[in-house]
């Protein structure tokens, strides 16, 4: 028999269910109140008793920022199409390899916010984690038991839930609440975020839950990833169930039974996605049958049973006010448009990447023009065109500085003519770059430090190379602006956890020039770690296969002149100086590798269907080897859209060129 206490807790859920999740209250805002209030004043009587997924325990603790769970299985990403003859293609290849079994395909909108994954046991909302890099996410379980619409229990339904559930979905704040949460930033004195999705982001990674807890919040869940002793025929079997265990799913899922049905649903939501109140970068094509994803199964990207169909990148007109110029790490000298601020797809664009001297001659960008700007997705917002008809002769062509905008030395440019460099190493606006190069996602993942932080971290002298980073304390960092005691705290935390980042990471994160992830990870794979190769001589480097004699010299110019570097990380106590990389097993698998297996291949151009990290992550996979420059020893080059010099140099070599449709055949 239940108790009063139970009773009322079942009711309070029931009737947060009707108002958070179907959007249909049943009682009025004051009645709901009372309700609560009548809850906390039983449950005071008795503290010690309290469940956690009572519905007064929303609020308690924070993210364990830092703390990283691996997934259970990798929170993969989806391909992209941007029109219907990609679309078609994906058709087509689902087709092809089902091998023309009649397939169903199930649209739904996609969500622009943070992709979550969130675990059920026993029915109780037990460990919510972010995407993180996909393999590994972080907990912020206690800050998505704050949203109201996800469910610290789940609905009792017949027959009963599964004992452990995992679901995932996407985090994000309405439209509408991003002006107001934005004002009240600025009234703190913090920088307003930039679009919804930040917003999401920015406000499920607090260390607080109780300001997650006062911001927007909301959820839609779209995938079942796992349920003990439950299985499903179709997607749409597995909605209906996450639906009715009282999870907030997206109503607005069709079926279709051909991709021109799937079309006419895209071209729907192109005219009224506008409508939503919420933001949407596109519809999700999924192929409806559990059995034909598992047979199409994954690359290690993104699913073969999916497609992420984008709507166009949105357009807005306005003026070029001034042309500046950022120094990056490695001292190159980026001409930016500072433009009139204006809105596209929720975000407030103020400036945008001219690339170098070259792109600003070529589109004729001068000062004062109105230009066309565009925005696709998360790409970085790009000057179409300019509007030249609309010129009065007032426009000021861009003369490029002759000095280092940050440090007056001369600058020089480089042979190809493109690049202008400062070649000042000292130059503080290289070093603000190379430390937010070493923190970033893609290298240590140091989450926390900011440019903002950054720039304060290098104006005081507390940081004057990478590894002083690992001396940094609270009591400092806590008197930076904007840094209170627990940001502080949380930053420490987060420099610390990155010593753990694997050999390669710190290689990429050394900034030097010419290695990129790839050059990084095949530098680690031959020489095991960083000491080993800080001490290769230049034919030592020159001689792995896939390594130029560009990329060698930069290498070894770069070790020779930084060892006091070196010792101050491996002082710092970096795992990668004590934990040496395990050979790599030659990659074997059992499907059509036999094409890519040992062979070396060069990515150049745009490719359509995937960027190039992903193809060459497909080549990995299959036993290939990637290498960045065109030399006798590759086997194939693989050309799309704009493939230059790497071409010529192909064609000259008389290596074999592929297509983008010829590697996808192989693929
Ligand atoms: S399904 C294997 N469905 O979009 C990937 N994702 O760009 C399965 N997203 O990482 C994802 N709405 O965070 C799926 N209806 C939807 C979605 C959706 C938004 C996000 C998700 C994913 C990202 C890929």
């Amino acid at each position: 028999m239940r108790t009063e206490i139970e009773k009322l807790r079942a009711l309070i859920r029931y009737h947060e269910h009707k108002y958070y999740i179907e959007n249909e209250p049943a009682i009025s805002d004051p009645d709901f109140d009372a309700l609560m209030k009548k809850l906390e004043a039983l449950e005071a009587s008795d503290p010690g008793s309290i469940p956690p997924d009572s519905p007064t325990q929303r609020v308690g603790g924070g993210a364990e920022l830092g703390t990283r769970f691996q997934h259970r299985n990798p929170m993969l990403s989806l391909n992209n199409s941007y029109d219907e003859s990609d679309l078609q293609e994906f058709g087509d290849r689902v087709h092809r390899l089902l091998e023309g079994a009649p397939v169903e395909y199930v649209t739904e909108l996609k969500i622009d916010g943070l992709g979550v994954s969130l675990t059920y046991e026993n029915g109780r909302f037990t460990q919510g984690l972010t995407r993180g890099d996909g393999e590994y996410g972080e907990d912020v379980t206690d800050n998505l038991r704050t949203i109201r619409s996800v469910p610290l229990r789940l609905a009792e339904t017949e027959p009963t839930v599964p004992s452990v559930l995992e679901v995932r979905g996407e985090v994000f704040i309405p439209k509408h609440r991003l002006d107001e949460i934005n004002a009240q930033r600025e009234a703190e004195g913090e920088s307003p975020f930039a679009n919804p999705r930040n917003a999401a982001a920015g406000s499920l990674r607090l260390l607080d839950a109780s300001i997650t807890a006062s911001r927007p919040l909301d959820i839609f869940v779209y995938t079942l990833n796992y349920a003990e002793e439950f299985e499903f025929a179709t997607h749409t079997e597995s909605l209906e169930n996450m639906r009715r265990w009282g999870l907030k799913c997206n109503p607005h899922t069709a079926c279709h039974k051909s991709i021109e049905d799937v079309q006419t649903y895209y071209q729907h939501w192109v005219e009224k996605r506008h409508e939503l109140p919420y933001e949407v970068d596109g519809v999700v094509v999924k192929v409806n049958q559990l059995s034909e994803q598992e047979a199409l199964g994954t690359t290690s990207k993104y699913p073969r049973w999916a497609t992420a169909y984008k709507f166009d990148a949105q357009q807005a007109i306005t003026t070029v006010e001034k042309i500046g110029v950022q120094v990056g790490r490695t001292g190159t000298l980026t001409p930016v448009a500072i433009l009139k601020p204006v809105s596209i797809a929720g975000a407030t664009i103020t400036n945008a990447t001219l690339h170098n001297e070259q792109e600003i001659q070529t589109k004729d960008i001068r000062i004062g023009d109105k230009i066309v700007l565009e925005r696709a997705g998360d790409v970085i917002p790009k000057i179409v065109r300019v509007l030249t008809a609309d010129r009065t002769g007032d426009e000021i062509t861009f003369k490029f500085p002759e000095q280092c905008p940050a440090c007056g030395n001369p600058v020089q440019r480089t042979e190809e003519e493109v690049a202008v460099r400062c070649m000042n190493v000292g130059c503080v606006a290289q070093l603000k770059r190379r430390i937010a190069h070493y923190a970033s996602r893609d290298a240590l993942q140091i989450e926390g430090l900011g440019p903002a932080t950054i720039t304060q971290l290098v104006n005081k002298e507390l940081v004057r190379d990478v590894a002083d980073l690992y001396a940094l304390e609270v009591e400092a960092l806590s008197k930076l602006d904007r840094m209170g005691v627990p940001s502080a705290h949380n930053l420490v935390h987060q420099i610390e956890q990155s010593k753990m980042a694997s050999a390669e990471k710190v290689l990429f994160g050394l900034g030097i020039f010419h290695v990129g992830e790839t050059v990084a990870e095949l530098l680690i794979e031959n020489f095991l770690s960083l000491d080993a190769l800080s001490k290769a001589t230049l034919e030592e480097i020159e001689s792995v296969k896939g390594i130029g004699p560009q990329i060698a010299e930069s290498v070894s110019n770069f070790f020779s002149h930084n060892q006091p570097l070196l010792g101050k990380l491996r002082e710092a106590g970096l795992n990668c100086f004590t934990v040496v990389a395990a050979p790599t097993q030659p990659q074997t698998s059992q499907t059509l590798d036999g094409f890519f297996s040992g062979k070396t291949f060069v990515v150049t151009g745009s490719l359509e269907g995937m960027t190039r990290s992903e193809a060459s992550n497909e080549i990995k996979s299959r036993g290939g080897r990637i290498t960045s420059s065109v030399t006798s020893k590759t086997d194939y080059l693989i050309a799309g859209e704009g493939a230059g010099s790497k071409y010529a140099k192909a064609e000259e070599l008389g290596i074999p060129i592929l297509t983008e449709t010829d590697f996808f055949a192989k693929l």
